[in-house]
């Protein structure tokens, strides 16, 4: 067995001011080339597990206890920046909004060239190459346009594909997507986690999937890990834990999306 991407051992993380604990005592491994989903209801401690695996968490919180591998390095003992280096060269991250993500006054082919300026030592024209094979890559039509055009000109399931590009960009092994989906209309959605699907083969990528939609991660990730209150409540297989659910939160879970 390879050894796991990311060890997540007894995190727990709380708000500096009061001591309130909003993650409790978790424990997962991503293996790689899989997909784990992060699962539960509003509030659970899923977007602070994710951030606190890039350790972006807000400066009002802290780790209290446990610690976080990455490839068997403890991520405590990495500078800030040692850190930018590894986001995006090594860890992509997505998030639900792709408008937050862009800077509106650059145009998605500059921001993306940015990642890759930082991260690689590639010349310009090799640059705009990959870029435009991103966008290929992600689903993007025209892609010569896409990449003279500003955040604002493209639709908001366009912008996700571009943001997905720009998380794939500098090839990372990881990539972390905070709810991806779920600024999309049905459809998109779906379209969306079948990029994934695909992405995740092509690119022999390990995805860390947080969404509080049960049914939208059953067909992409290997293991669920289901948070309730900032505890890991049910964790397992997919297909276990979305057949056989033990628990009545994931029961409710599964109830609320009618996973088919
Ligand atoms: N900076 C902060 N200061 C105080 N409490 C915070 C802070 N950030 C998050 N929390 C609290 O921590 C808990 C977990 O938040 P988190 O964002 O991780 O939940 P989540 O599972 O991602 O929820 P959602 O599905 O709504 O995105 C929430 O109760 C939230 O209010
Ligand atoms: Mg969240």
């Amino acid at each position: 067995m390879p050894n796991p991407i990311v060890t997540v051992q007894n995190l727990s993380v709380e708000v500096k001011q009061t001591g309130a604990k909003i993650v409790r005592n978790v424990s997962f491994s991503v293996e790689p080339e899989s997909v784990t989903a992060l699962v539960g209801g509003s509030g659970s401690g899923k977007t602070t597990t994710g951030m606190s695996i890039l350790k972006l968490l807000s400066p009002a919180l802290k780790v209290s206890s446990g610690q976080i591998l990455y490839k068997g390095f403890n991520l405590s003992a990495f500078s800030e920046s040692k850190m930018q280096e590894i986001r995006g060269r090594e860890i992509g991250v997505v998030f639900q909004e792709p408008l937050y993500a862009f800077n509106p006054v650059f145009t998605i082919g500059d921001q993306i060239d940015e990642v890759l300026r930082f991260h690689t030592q590639q010349g310009v024209i090799q640059r705009k190459e990959k870029i435009l094979h991103l966008f290929d890559l992600v689903g993007l039509p025209d892609p010569a346009r896409i990449y003279m055009s500003y955040p604002h000109q493209l639709s908001g399931g366009m912008r996700q594909r571009a943001m997905i590009a720009q998380a794939i960009a500098a090839d990372p092994d990881l990539i972390i997507a905070d709810e991806p989906t779920s600024s999309l209309d049905v459809t998109l959605q779906a379209k969306i986690i079948e990029l994934f699907h695909d992405l995740r083969s092509k690119l022999k990528l390990s995805i860390v999937l947080v969404s509080h939609d049960l049914g939208l991660v059953k067909h992409l990730s290997d293991q669920v890990i289901v948070m309730k209150q900032g505890e890991v409540v049910e964790a397992g297989k997919t297909n276990t834990v979305i057949e056989k659910p033990q628990e009545e939160y994931t029961k409710d879970l599964l109830k609320a999306v009618e996973v088919k």
